[in-house]
C-alpha cells in the first residue's frame, strides 16, 4: 500500500478547515492535507470576509493551501502569501465546477478549457514559491473533451511536482461513478481522486499506476477513514471525537457561528443511526453551545463530559 504521506485529505470548500484537519490529525498525523480552496484576489487584498484564509500552516505538518483564480500574477502573490504563512506545497485549483468560479470568474474548471492560461499561471506559481506546486483537475471540461492528459504534459512541462485527477469531467460535477484512466505513463506522479473508499479501491489505484490517492467525502463523519483504510483502526468512543470536533470548532469560531456552523458535522457523525433524522433536525434548532453538546451527549447515550 502507499505511504502515509500518498494519502491525501481532499481540499472541501466549507469543511476542510483547521479544526476538521485537526481531528483528522488525530488518527493520521503523517497524511497529506489540502486546505479548502483560497482565492487569490481575497489572499491579496486581504478581503475581510476571510479572515480564516489568513491562518498560519506551521504546525500542520503536510499541509498544501489551495489557490484559485484566472490571473497568473496575482495566483504567484497569493502562492507567497501562503508559503510565507507556512505551507508545504501550493495546490491550483483547475477542477471546481460552481459557476462562481468556473464560468463568473474564468479558474477552476475553466482552466481546462483555457490551456494556455493555464500553462501561464502554472509557470507563474511555480516561479514565485521553492515549495513544490501541484494541480487538482478532472477528466476534461464534458464527455466530449476529456483532454486530462494534455493538461499533464503541460503542468509536467512548467515545473509541476504532481496532479490530482478527479475521475469526472466538469460537466458531470459530482454525479455518476468516478472513472480512473490508467496513468502509468504519465511524466509526473498522478494522485487519484473521486469515489475512493476502500483499501480495495486504493489497491486498484496503485494497479493503474497512480502514485497516491486523494479521499474527500469518505472523511465526512469519519475523519478516522484514511486510519481504518492503512491500519484497520476505526474508534469505538465516537461522542468524544464529535465533542472534540466541536471544541475545536469553537475555538476557532467562537460559540456563535461555531454552533450553527457544527451542524452538517453532526448530521454526517450521526448518518445511518437509529433516530438520526430526528437529532438532526433538533440539532438544527439548536443555537447554543451547552445544548448542543448535551442533544449530541444524550443521542450517543453518554453522560455529557463538558
Ligand atoms: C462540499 C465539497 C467541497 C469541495 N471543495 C473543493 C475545493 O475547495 N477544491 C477542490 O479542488 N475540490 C473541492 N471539492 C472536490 C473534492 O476535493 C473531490 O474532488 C470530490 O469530492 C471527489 O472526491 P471524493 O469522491 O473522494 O469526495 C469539493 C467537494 C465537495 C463535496
Amino acid at each position: 500500500m502507499f505511504e502515509k504521506k500518498n494519502f491525501f485529505v481532499a481540499p472541501m470548500a466549507g469543511i476542510t478547515d483547521r479544526p476538521f484537519r485537526q481531528i483528522i490529525r488525530q488518527f493520521s498525523p503523517d497524511v497529506s492535507l489540502v486546505t479548502e480552496m483560497i482565492s487569490c484576489h481575497s489572499l491579496k487584498e486581504q478581503h475581510k470576509n476571510c479572515p480564516r484564509n489568513f491562518d498560519r500552516y506551521d504546525d500542520e505538518g503536510n499541509i498544501g493551501t489551495q489557490i484559485f483564480g484566472a490571473n497568473a500574477e496575482l495566483m504567484a502573490d497569493a502562492a507567497r502569501i501562503l508559503q510565507d504563512n507556512g505551507a508545504k506545497w501550493i495546490d491550483i485549483n483547475m477542477g471546481c465546477p460552481v459557476p462562481k468560479v468556473a464560468t463568473r470568474a474564468g479558474a477552476g474548471a475553466f482552466l481546462m478549457k483555457n490551456h494556455k492560461l493555464a500553462g501561464e499561471i502554472m509557470r507563474a506559481v511555480v516561479r514565485a514559491v521553492d515549495i513544490p506546486v501541484t494541480v487538482k483537475t478532472r477528466l476534461g471540461w464534458d464527455a466530449e473533451h476529456c483532454d486530462w492528459r494534455e493538461l499533464v504534459d503541460i503542468a509536467a512541462d512548467s515545473g509541476v511536482a504532481s496532479v490530482a485527477l478527479h475521475g469526472r469531467t466538469r460537466a458531470a460535477g459530482y454525479t455518476g461513478v468516478a472513472i480512473h484512466p490508467d496513468v502509468s505513463d504519465c511524466p509526473i506522479p498522478i494522485i487519484a481522486n473521486g469515489d475512493i473508499k476502500t483499501v480495495d479501491d486504493v489497491r486498484q489505484m496503485e494497479n493503474l499506476g497512480y502514485a497516491g490517492v486523494m479521499i474527500g467525502r469518505a472523511m465526512l463523519g469519519a475523519p478516522w477513514k484514511i486510519a481504518e483504510i492503512t491500519d484497520g483502526k476505526v474508534p469505538q468512543n465516537i461522542v468524544n471525537i464529535v465533542l472534540n470536533h466541536l471544541d475545536l470548532v469553537i475555538d476557532y469560531y467562537g460559540s456563535r457561528s461555531g454552533v450553527p456552523l457544527f451542524r452538517k458535522h453532526a448530521a454526517w457523525y450521526s448518518a445511518g443511526m437509529s433516530g438520526a433524522s430526528a437529532f438532526r433536525v433538533a440539532v438544527n434548532q439548536i443555537t447554543d453551545e451547552k445544548e448542543l453538546k448535551d442533544k449530541i451527549s444524550e443521542f450517543w447515550g453518554c453522560v455529557a463530559k463538558i
